[in-house]
């Protein structure tokens, strides 16, 4: 693999908005309230994820490009709507105000709705692009699928609602480990299948990633809880200290720093080891799972 993780990123960025549909310009508000939470950054790991495990696979990343627009909208969604008074209730999020704060409670909830809701015609869209080449459809019906899913109520949505309804006081580490593994595990693990789903790539070469993602996802979150303690609101782009102000369910908080810090290099390493006899031809993926530990935003 030649690409580096900058290239696929701006690969993304240079394509972000192509897919939003005319919108009629009586709403022009909320196609700005869409592309303000999108234009405001972010490290956009889950679309460069998509793009690379469909570019590993054997396959153009020009065809997983709605995909990976797709899983950023959603992401985003899913950001705007945790940031809102009734979830987390914060004024910063990549750098910028939150979107309630710069359009409106009533527009943020509607920029999320639409986001998903765009997300998901984005994919089914392409969809319709391949109705004259069965395996290519059904490669790609799959990976709209896992994306679907990942977003939906056995997914993202289950672990907010088990981190809404969580204290840190009555917290266990299963309930830990299943919003780690939720709230933010299955929007990481998607991309990866869903990359190597538009390849087409097998069953064994699917189960190997998605041991790599899995932990690679649960590892985010606890480095996400450390930075909630550790970092400060420029280098991060969101405000600090809210986990421990709303005695949320961070790792860090409920089993301490260093434990957290222990996990969170072992997960690293048996997300590096899930796609050890790949040797060189993982480096991309292996070194973002180092990237990620390693991160101070
Ligand atoms: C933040 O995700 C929310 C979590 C799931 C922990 P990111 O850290 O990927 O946020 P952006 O996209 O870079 O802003
Ligand atoms: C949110 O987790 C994960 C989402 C589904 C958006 P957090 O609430 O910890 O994310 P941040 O810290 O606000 O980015
Ligand atoms: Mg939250
Ligand atoms: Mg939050
Ligand atoms: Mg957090």
């Amino acid at each position: 693999m030649t690409r580096t993780y900058e290239e696929y990123r701006e690969l993304l960025e240079s394509h972000l908005l192509d897919y939003f549909p005319t919108m009629d310009p009586r709403v022009g508000v909320l196609r700005e309230a869409m592309a303000y939470s999108l234009e405001a950054g972010g490290k956009r790991i889950r679309p460069v994820m998509l793009l690379a495990a469909c570019e590993f696979g054997g396959a153009d990343y020009r065809e997983a490009l709605p995909y990976a627009v797709a899983i950023e909208y959603i992401h985003t969604y899913s950001l705007i709507h945790d940031d809102l008074p009734a979830m987390d209730n914060d004024d910063l999020r990549r750098g910028k105000p939150t979107n309630h704060k710069a359009f409106g409670e009533d527009m943020a909830i509607l920029a999320g709705d639409a986001l998903l809701n765009t997300a998901m015609e984005v994919m089914m869209r392409n969809l319709t692009l391949h109705f004259d080449d069965h395996e290519k459809l059904m490669n790609c019906v799959r990976a709209a699928l896992t994306i679907c899913k990942a977003a939906g109520v056995t997914g993202m949505i289950a672990g907010q609602v088990a981190d809404v309804k969580s204290l840190s006081d009555d917290a266990d580490s299963h309930i830990i480990d299943f919003i780690e593994a939720n709230k933010t595990g299955a929007l990481l693990r998607a991309p990866v299948i869903a990359g190597l789903r538009i390849a087409g790539v097998g069953k064994n070469v699917i189960m190997d990633f998605d041991r790599y993602a899995e932990n690679l996802g649960k590892a985010f979150q606890i480095s996400d809880d450390i930075l909630d303690i550790e970092s400060d609101p420029e280098t991060l782009g969101k405000s600090i200290g809210k986990d421990v102000e709303e005695g949320k369910c961070n790792y860090a908080l409920v089993n301490g720093l260093d434990a957290a810090r222990a996990e969170l290099d072992a997960l690293t390493e048996d997300s590096v080891k899930a796609l050890e006899k790949y040797g060189e031809d993982a480096d991309f993926f292996t070194r973002l799972a180092e990237m990620l530990r390693d991160r101070d935003h």
